[in-house]
């Protein structure tokens, strides 16, 4: 019964694994390691606590890790000087901007200010675009992990309903068009759709990612579905808890990932990923 949950972590072990063997290859040949700058704003703890993991994973497989915290108050304009040296500085790959940014903050402003050889989100509106076009060179993280999860798993999609409930720029779009890739009939629901039930009544494949802790319960769901659940809420009693109701929809599902251990780490290994591809393409040839 348990291989119905999908263990995230250990997927995202053995990937870690490969990326340190070809760090150490990279070594070998003389190269610099690659290397990631994160700019963390502000002091929001759940932000603090994915750039703790970005930072363990990146060490972990020999990557140099590098972060600026900034107050909360800081103008747009310093960040935007810092991403200008950071864009030319030949030791980084990869510059990551935590999101969400305090409110003063124009975030397109800031993320397409980041050279699209060094973003290793999928945010820049270069490898968004190539993502459109199923061309893509950096593909957002959450989902290139989900469909690594896909593949490790051989769920065969074509022809499969799937239904993405939250449509950011940083998990529902990038996801629906990787699904798409993959064949899928897609369908991506927002805080206007209506009747949301019709259409997770009908999902083989249901993304949820809204941050409400265990919205999504059995009565939801399609029989047989398989869930990948992106919500990490935290509840007042400290626990971590994702948007579906996992003991609730157990019996019915095919698949589930769980909160935390399913698609958090998949999330931060396909981020090493980018950044050796961003390696590799951009600035060590
Ligand atoms: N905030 C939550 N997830 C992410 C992510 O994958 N990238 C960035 N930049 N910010 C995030």
């Amino acid at each position: 019964m348990l291989n119905k949950i999908i263990n995230g972590n250990k997927i995202a072990n053995l990937l870690k694994k490969k990326i340190k063997k070809r760090v150490i290859k990279i070594l070998k040949k003389g190269n610099r390691p690659p290397g990631l700058a994160v700019i963390l704003v502000g002091n929001d703890n759940s932000s603090k606590i994915y750039v703790k993991k970005k930072k363990i994973a990146c060490k972990k497989v020999g990557y140099i890790f590098k972060c600026w915290k900034l107050i909360k108050t800081i103008k747009e304009s310093e960040i935007l000087k810092l991403i200008k040296k950071l864009n030319q500085d030949k030791t980084i790959d990869g510059i990551l901007v935590q999101l969400p940014l305090p409110n003063h903050i124009n975030t397109n402003n800031i993320l397409y200010s980041i050279s699209y050889k060094k973003d290793v989100d999928g945010l820049h509106p270069y490898h968004a675009g190539r993502i459109l076009q199923n061309n893509p060179i950096i593909r957002s993280c959450a989902p290139k992990g989900i469909m690594t999860i896909i593949e490790k798993y051989n769920i065969q999609t074509h022809g499969l309903n799937a239904v993405i409930i939250g449509s950011s720029n940083i998990v529902g779009r990038p996801m629906s068009m990787e699904l798409l890739a993959s064949g899928c009939t897609i369908t991506i629901t927002n805080k206007y759709t209506k009747n949301l039930i019709y259409y997770t009544k009908h999902a083989d494949i249901l993304i949820v990612a809204i941050g409400k802790p265990n919205f999504i319960n059995k009565s939801w769901i399609k029989n047989k579905a398989v869930i990948f659940d992106v919500g990490i809420n935290k509840l007042l009693n400290g626990k971590i808890t994702g948007d579906v109701n996992l003991n609730s929809v157990y019996k019915k599902i095919s698949y589930i990932t769980p909160v935390p251990g399913g698609v958090g780490p998949m999330t931060v290994v396909s981020l090493l990923d980018n950044i050796l591809i961003a390696y590799k393409k951009y600035h060590n040839n």
